[in-house]
């Protein structure tokens, strides 16, 4: 999710790069390095901060450089400082490589390097091995080096690496993490996004997994992973920067529930073993005795991220046997909650700079209770304060309205509510097995209901909800909190009022408000509930109320009483929630566009709220 910029031409290298890292900056990165060759020396400048941090800090530099990399970091492993920025440096100073992705066995790798006193490390990064690999596998042709030292790595990577025995030469490779390489008239360029070449060129190659290439100001050659070179057809880039930056898409927001399944994979990566069956959350360090040990938990979080945490409360108490309390953090904070030390408290923040979510942490770790943060943001203030945090791997959420990282936080509740129901015995070994591999399916299945078939399955019933200015969402359960956020979507981006009911409660008042052609979105993924929830749903149907459901594939009898309906792949009940949730984003952003909506900015909305 960080932002990469190579450059080998006859322009002035250093200017294509700022100039490319800035087009990447608007999602907010939090450091930034280049790498060049200088009269033959390999320079590496870099630091925390902004694009604008990294100019001041190169100061005047040659016209005559014409090679070099660059990189914007949100930061992950490491905290955001100048010496986690990349470009990162072999020992011997003549390799810098650039990167995006995770490198799972870094640990390991350094461990090695560490015992055999081959390798000194300036860093707390996973990059800073592959420098180092790349190091040791190097005979005079880089490219060769690059192949020969990925095959001791798992993980994901987009990199750039330069050496300066090859001046003039970038070699990139990709796995799981986009590059694209700009095809120019005497230069070339590669980049992890397209808004970084546009300025340069409109042709490109895009890179597949498993491909290497080597890139010099005159040539691109593309291998495969056995090595040998392919064929690869040219794309036409045809955006605006603007398009570019969206990836393409109208708004931030569409791009971002596009990027879930990548996102929701992304968190789960080296987590969970689904061969074993067995959730990895051993990065916590909780002692088992410590998480058998505790009474309660409190969940406390606001808005979206409190409705991650509703959903979290059914599933912790399902699989840990554990009693869980769910807060919004403006209240938790001022009614004094009976807080104790044999309990945890789990505040859930994407940007991890909420004011309220902030000191509702502060509270309970000045009353003596552990405090474990779910954040999506390194170096935020509650990453800095939280005893434990498990970071949610979503990358810049840049729309206001949060989608990639409420699903990611709603994953992160998951490996919790498993990793403790492990720890104490609560979960038996063959629910664990069936629950592990189904989240371990849930990327592809998230995919299949992001497809355009699958999407203009409700885009009819949302031309009619963009006329109504009330709505209703209603579900029974797990389905009751997805109703609850995907009212607080449609409200927020399409300003239609909208209100999530308990399914069992309308008819303790609310279903007086039902009227013909009113929309009620009803979700319907839970089969322990499936009759109830579908008398409900008659009950609107009978007073002319516009039902769309959100149900899973082979639930029959829910198709045999409603038309408009949304299909989930099937999926464990438990597990529902995360593939539910995307329909009715969907349906939010299409009312929203329909009505002629700021969908990434709607009025009166922060990002982040930093203010009480
Ligand atoms: C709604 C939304 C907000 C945030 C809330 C908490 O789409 O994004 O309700 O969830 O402001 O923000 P974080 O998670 O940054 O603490």
């Amino acid at each position: 999710m960080c932002g990469i910029v190579g450059y080998a031409g006859n322009k002035e290298a250093l200017a294509v790069i700022i100039d490319g890292l800035k087009k990447l900056e608007y999602r907010g990165y939090d450091s930034a390095g280049v790498a060049f060759l200088d009269d033959g020396e390999l320079v590496v400048v870099k630091s925390a901060g902004s694009v604008a941090a990294l100019e001041g800090a190169m100061g005047e530099r040659s016209s005559e450089i014409k090679t070099g990399i660059g990189h914007t970091r949100w930061a992950t492993h490491g905290r955001p400082t100048d010496e986690n920025a990349h470009p990162h440096r072999s020992c011997c100073g003549e390799i810098a490589l650039i990167h995006n992705g995770i490198i799972e066995n870094y640990r390991s790798i350094r461990q090695r390097m560490l015992d055999q006193k081959t390798h000194t490390f300036s860093s707390e990064t996973d990059t800073e091995v592959l420098a180092h690999l790349i190091e040791e596998n190097y005979e005079g042709d880089l490219l060769k080096a690059v192949r020969r030292a990925l095959k001791e790595v798992k993980g994901s990577y987009g990199l750039v690496a330069i050496s300066s025995r090859e001046p003039g030469r970038l070699v990139c490779a990709r796995q799981d993490s986009p590059l694209v390489i700009g095809l120019g008239k005497g230069e070339n360029l590669v980049a992890s996004d397209i808004p970084a070449i546009i300025a340069h060129t409109r042709r490109a190659l895009v890179l597949e997994d498993g491909e290497f290439a080597s890139v010099t100001m005159d040539k691109v050659e593309v291998y495969d992973h056995k090595g040998l070179l392919v064929e690869k057809d040219e794309l036409e880039i045809t955006w605006d920067i603007e398009a570019a930056e969206k990836g393409g898409y109208d708004h931030f927001m569409l791009k971002e529930i596009m990027e879930q399944p990548a996102a929701v994979k992304e968190t789960m990566r080296q987590r969970i073993n689904a061969s074993e069956g067995r959730v990895d959350l051993s990065e916590l360090e909780f002692a088992a005795d410590q998480i058998k040990s505790f009474e309660k938990i409190y969940i406390v979080a606001c808005g979206t991220a409190y409705h991650a945490g509703l959903l979290g409360k059914t599933i912790i108490e399902r699989l840990a046997n554990l009693p869980v309390e769910v807060e919004v953090a403006s209240e938790f904070r001022y009614r004094e909650p009976l807080l104790n030390d044999k309990q945890l408290v789990i505040v859930i923040s994407q940007s991890g700079e909420t004011a309220d979510t902030l000191a509702a942490l502060r509270l309970a770790r000045e009353k003596g209770v552990s405090v474990l943060a779910i954040t999506n943001v390194v170096g935020s203030s509650v990453s800095r304060e939280a005893d434990r945090i498990l970071y949610t791997w979503a990358g810049p959420e840049i729309a206001v309205a949060s989608t990639k990282a409420y699903l990611t936080q709603l994953i992160a509740l998951y490996l919790i509510a498993i990793y403790f129901g492990e720890a104490r015995g609560t979960i038996e070994k063959k629910e664990m097995d069936e629950i592990v591999n189904g989240l371990a399916a849930l990327p592809a299945k998230l995919k299949s209901i992001l497809t355009e078939e699958s999407v203009s399955r409700l885009r009819t019933y949302c031309e009619h909800l963009a006329k109504w200015e009330s709505a209703f969402f209603i579900g029974r359960n797990l389905d009751y909190p997805v109703a609850m956020e995907g009212a607080l979507k449609l409200k927020e981006i399409s300003y239609i009022h909208a209100e999530a009911y308990a399914a069992g409660e309308l008819k303790h008042g609310p279903l007086a408000l039902i009227v013909e052609g009113i929309p009620v979105i009803a979700l319907a993924t839970q089969q322990a509930v499936l009759d109830k929830t579908l008398s409900n749903i008659q009950e609107v149907i009978a007073r002319g109320g516009a039902v769309f459901a959100i149900t899973q594939e082979g639930f029959n009898d829910v198709s045999k009483q409603i038309e408009a309906i949304f299909y989930l792949p099937p999926t464990d009940d438990i597990l529902a929630p995360v593939l539910s949730a995307v329909p009715t984003q969907l349906i939010a952003y299409y009312a929203a566009t329909a009505r002629g909506s700021s969908v990434d900015k709607p009025r009166n909305l922060a990002k982040s709220v930093t203010v009480e």
